[in-house]
């Protein structure tokens, strides 16, 4: 159990910006669904092992393995409110520096069309006439369209690969939030999006912005495929 004693002896070891965060984490845990508001999971700092029949999941964990890419979404339109908590919830990432160096932008009809007809004449030139017929009317069929951007700093890097991990990290926050109120998501970093003409179409400077990808949402038609992963001992690995 965390007391207040010990908040104050953390923050008498110079630990003070602990105090806050944790508590402001407890708040927002215990006011997810299926958290009880009283868990006493949720007010202890894990320096034990599980007991046994224990179990350590909760909404976070289920909404991470849960959440799976689909791109298959039916004709519904997921209502503005939700997209735009989706992008609230994002600016929450992790973020070096506290830069804020993404972009949403949030695609109407004729970008659409237009970026559809891009990736058709990508594929056309490429010589398949055939995928670019069929993946013209799969995308200009997708409702739901925010293309992401990170900023760039050509003079610096590391500050620009750490945007871009940043980035990456509020993509998934967006991913996350909106599976949370049941919509599906792609994230998408096909030829297309890296080009000139899509940053035309929707408004940035490829000097000034790098395209991190599209993210296509709906109301899921099926659930994404559960997908293998490593097992965490092939991953996780203790250095002496
Ligand atoms: C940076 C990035 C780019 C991706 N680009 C594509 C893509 O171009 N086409 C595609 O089908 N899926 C793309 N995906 C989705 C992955 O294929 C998907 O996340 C992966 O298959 C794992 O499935 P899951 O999201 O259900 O865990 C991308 C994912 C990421 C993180």
């Amino acid at each position: 159990m965390i007391t207040r004693a010990l908040f104050r002896q953390l923050n008498a070891h110079g630990t003070q910006t602990a105090t806050a965060p944790i508590f402001r984490s407890r708040a927002v845990f215990t006011s997810l669904p299926g958290i009880p508001a009283k868990n006493p999971r949720i007010s202890r700092i894990a320096t034990r092992a599980t007991k046994e029949g224990e179990t350590h999941e909760n909404a976070v964990f289920e909404a991470l393995k849960s959440r799976r890419t689909t791109g298959d979404f039916t004709d519904d339109i997921v209502s503005d409110e939700v997209v735009t908590r989706a992008v609230e919830a994002a600016r929450w990432a992790p973020n070096h520096k506290l830069t804020e160096p993404w972009k949403f932008y949030w695609l109407g009809g004729e970008a659409i069309e237009e970026i559809s007809k891009l990736n058709a004449a990508l594929l056309e030139a490429d010589g398949k006439p055939a995928k670019a017929k069929a993946k013209y009317e799969r995308w200009r069929s997708i409702k739901g369209w925010l293309v992401v951007t990170a900023r760039r700093s050509l003079d610096n890097p590391l500050m620009e690969q750490e945007d871009y991990a940043a980035t990456c990290c509020a993509v998934q926050n967006l991913l996350l939030a909106l599976h949370s109120e049941g919509v599906g998501t792609k994230w998408t970093t096909g030829a297309v999006t890296r080009t000139e003409e899509v940053a035309k179409v929707v408004g940035y400077d490829l000097n000034e912005e790098t395209p991190v990808g599209i993210v296509w949402y709906g109301v899921p038609a099926r659930e994404g495929k559960s997908l293998r992963r490593k097992q965490v001992t092939d991953i996780l690995i203790r250095v002496p």
